[in-house]
């Protein structure tokens, strides 16, 4: 099992993988792609393991501020430490003095968990903001050391 950076080949297989994970509020083909292949700011994350991607975290850098964009854990997989490690992963190759931010759904207690776990802060809240209606917590975490 390994870490490596996604690229456009990748791009059949996480479309897959995302509406596995995210069902109705899956990102679309479209939408993946545009992160892959045409965003150059963009970077996505991959854990890998005998051919087949198990986590995916996609994020953006502007400046010195990122985006974490895309988050998920093949549903076999989850809670066996994996998104622990691709988020830790991320954290420790960003520069210092680099916020990071990110939306998650009020309701996902597992991600909230593990943000916080990570150092990540709800700094606000913007209702309505899913599909379903359900409101987002806004996070930040700021890279000191
Ligand atoms: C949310 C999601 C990304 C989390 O990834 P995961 O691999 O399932 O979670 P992990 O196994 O890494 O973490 C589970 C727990 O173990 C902890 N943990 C795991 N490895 C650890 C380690 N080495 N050291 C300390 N804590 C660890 C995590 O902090 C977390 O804490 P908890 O036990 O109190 O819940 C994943 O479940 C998922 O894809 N869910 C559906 C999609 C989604 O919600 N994406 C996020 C959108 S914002």
């Amino acid at each position: 099992m390994y870490i490596r950076c996604g690229s456009p080949l990748d791009l059949e297989e996480l479309y897959k993988l995302e509406k596995m994970i995210f069902k109705t509020e899956a990102w679309t083909r479209e939408m993946l792609k545009m992160e892959l292949l045409i965003n150059t700011n963009s970077q996505t994350l991959l854990i890998e393991e005998k051919g087949l991607i198990l986590t995916y975290l996609i994020f953006r850098k502007d400046l010195m501020e990122y985006q974490i964009l895309n988050f998920g854990v093949s549903p076999s997989k989850q809670n066996k430490g994996l998104g622990y490690r691709i988020l830790k992963n991320f954290l420790e190759n960003i520069e210092t003095n680099s916020p990071v931010f990110l939306e998650v759904k009020k309701s996902n207690f597992r991600a909230i968990n593990l943000y916080e776990k990570n150092g990540f802060k709800v700094f606000g809240e913007r209702k309505n903001y899913y599909k379903d209606g359900s409101s987002a917590l806004m996070m930040s975490y700021y890279k000191t050391t």
